[in-house]
């Protein structure tokens, strides 16, 4: 058997998922409008992929404020709810386990996804220029530029917090296996984070304490709202992601890490910054890494199999998630371990439309 260290099984919280092949969140903007409701599609898609030792969800909304694509789905009401049992039922039945990952978009969002048609929130009114997706009149994503944001306000704040408990209550009545944080990829919480987009000069702004106060105040609310066990976080805390960018202050990162470890949650997920063209991680930080989590550390970004099998080996993650590769093949656990070569993949269906590019890549068998 290939990479049979990929293949045996991890305990994360006080759960033990069959193999350390995850599947990584993946934005499809398939969603049903108004609504932003999972379809009856995604339960398949996701079922087709239970073969994963855990599935992380494409990023949810956890309010109508936190949306920035058209097409991303919401865990913020109770049809939400009901749509996504249908798919975590799915993907139990097929003995998967599925997360899923709750956002709040901040500035790469645009007016017309926004309630009331209000500027997005976000630390500081600052336009890092970036871009977000909408729908044309036909459905079809559309790329166009962010609405300027708007700084929050303190009961903004606090509601961006109980928004997020909510949504990790909504997730655990839907019957999922936990949360994912996005603490990542330039959204609100890696917003407050990052100096370049947070300005502000109040309690959420400027010592680095206070920039990441958001971050582990969701971390906490969510975490009382379930409990550490089924809660884990997605970082990227080098490089620039939508923009916003963080630089490579090795140090702060691993503060960071240190301040989230000790919440003692299921997992720190980093999202390293290969795959975007960012500086690969020095095996220096890794090490710091390490010692600064003590739970597992899943990681993703440009790897291969090989790759993930040496970090795993070398003990410097725990499990490794793939992204584009489980686009394209909902048995990619299967096809690694069997050392199957993989489809090709479409990415012009990564984003919006229905079947095809979904549901449709073949299984190794057929
Ligand atoms: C189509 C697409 C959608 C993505 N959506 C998300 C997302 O919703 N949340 C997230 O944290 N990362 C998202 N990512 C990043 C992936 O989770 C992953 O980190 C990235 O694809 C690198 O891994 P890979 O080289 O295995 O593809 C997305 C990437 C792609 C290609």
């Amino acid at each position: 058997m290939a990479y049979d260290t990929l293949f045996t099984p991890i305990e994360m919280g006080n759960q033990t998922f069959k193999n350390r092949v995850f599947m990584a969140p993946l934005t499809r903007l398939r969603a049903i409008e108004p609504g932003d409701i999972p379809t009856i599609l995604a339960a398949e898609y996701y079922a087709q992929r239970a073969g994963a030792g855990l599935i992380i969800t494409e990023a949810t909304q956890v309010s109508l404020q936190a949306k920035g694509y058209a097409g991303a789905p919401g865990i913020h009401d109770e049809e939400q709810v009901t749509a996504w049992k249908v798919i975590t039922d799915a993907v139990h039945a097929k003995d998967g386990k599925i997360v899923v990952q709750l956002w709040h978009t901040g500035l790469v969002s645009h007016e017309s996804v926004q309630p009331e048609g209000k500027a997005p929130i976000s630390a500081s009114k600052i336009n890092v220029g970036v871009r977000t997706s909408l729908r044309d009149d036909n459905g079809n994503p559309i790329r166009v530029e962010g609405t300027t944001p708007r700084a929050a306000s303190l009961d903004e704040i606090n509601q961006v917090i109980a928004d997020f408990a909510q949504a990790t209550k909504y997730a655990k009545q839907a019957g999922f296996d936990g949360v994912e944080i996005h603490g990542a990829h330039g959204y609100l919480l890696h917003q407050f984070w990052a100096e370049h987009t947070n300005k502000r000069d109040d309690n959420y702004g400027g010592s680095r304490e206070n920039r990441a106060r958001l971050m582990l105040q969701v971390i906490d609310a969510c975490v009382d709202a379930w409990d550490k066990d089924h809660v884990g976080i997605r970082v990227s805390p080098l490089g620039s992601f939508n923009n916003v960018d963080v630089g490579y202050n090795e140090e702060e990162a691993i503060w960071l890490v240190e301040q989230i470890n000790e919440r003692g949650l299921m997992y720190l997920h980093l999202s390293e910054p290969d795959w975007a063209g960012g500086t690969p991680y020095s095996t220096e930080f890794r090490q710091k890494l390490r010692q600064a989590f003590h739970n597992s550390i899943i990681a993703a970004g440009g790897y291969t199999p090989e790759k993930a099998q040496t970090m795993v080996e070398a003990g410097y993650i725990d499990a490794v998630a793939f992204g584009r590769d489980y686009i394209a093949n909902p048995d990619l656990a299967q096809r690694i371990k069997k050392g199957v070569a993989l489809n090709e993949q479409h990415p012009e269906t990564f984003y919006g439309g229905g079947i095809k590019g979904y549901t449709d890549y073949p299984f190794m068998s057929e």
